[in-house]
């Protein structure tokens, strides 16, 4: 079962842009992503690290339910950093720090422990986001997890839903790039074995028509 999440409005608070708060209290208020992540991280305390984490939302979330283990998040959107970095320090958050790297293109972090990939791999060229996946699953040690939230191509009405709200999203400019690929169950299923990972698939599109699935990996 997934929890609620705690203090929508004092986290959106955090954020001084106003287009940061309202994305932060939409967000919290309609997807569930933040709470099934915190249920996927329960009982664990392995440093996690958050790949393409936006304005840092998971940070607070994590940290209202008592998520103990350190925290990086990294983006490749030097304003996203910024809000994400003024935010944290605004609500004080201990052992949380950002950096801007592009995940394409830079030197993947040194990490060992959880590694969250959060609506991300539809932005990176197939290849990349294969690529990162290896890479993510490479740093999960026994009692981490790999927590991946992405649409799935199931060639289908959400899987076209999702991808719309995709381009819409980089039509106004909140997204710096458009969606490439979405990538298939079957092909994901393999690729995490492939990496010694076992991983389970569910449904996480919360009221919207979207085709989004959480899979938690761990090593074993
Ligand atoms: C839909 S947002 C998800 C944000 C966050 N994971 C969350 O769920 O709240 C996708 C994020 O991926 C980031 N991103 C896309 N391509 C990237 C890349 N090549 N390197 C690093 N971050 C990237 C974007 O800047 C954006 O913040």
């Amino acid at each position: 079962m997934t929890s609620a999440i705690p203090a929508t409005k004092p986290i959106a608070r955090q954020f001084a842009e106003p287009s940061h708060y309202w994305y932060a209290r939409c967000k919290l208020a309609t997807d569930p992503l933040y709470a099934a992540v915190g249920d996927a991280l329960r009982e664990t305390i392995a440093p996690l690290l958050d790949l393409g984490c936006g304005i840092g939302l998971l940070a607070h979330t994590l940290r209202a339910r008592g998520f103990a283990g350190s925290y990086a998040g990294i983006d490749n959107d030097a304003n996203k950093i910024a809000a994400a970095r003024a935010a944290a320090e605004h609500a004080d958050l201990d052992d949380v720090r950002f950096a801007c790297v592009d995940l394409t293109r830079e030197t993947f972090p040194a990490h060992r422990g959880s590694v969250a990939l959060l609506d991300v791999l539809q932005y990176l060229p197939p290849q990349a986001a294969d690529e990162l996946i290896e890479r993510a699953a490479a740093c999960i040690v026994p009692g981490a997890r790999l927590v991946i939230r992405s649409g799935l191509d199931d060639a289908d009405a959400r899987t076209r839903f999702t991808r719309a709200m995709d381009v819409f999203s980089r039509g106004i400019g909140w997204m710096n790039t458009a969606p490439k690929r979405y990538p298939t169950r079957a092909g994901l299923e393999a690729l995490l074995a492939r990496c010694g990972l076992s991983a389970s698939f569910a449904p996480l599109s919360g009221r919207l028509p979207f085709n989004n699935w959480l899979i938690v990996a761990e090593r074993g």
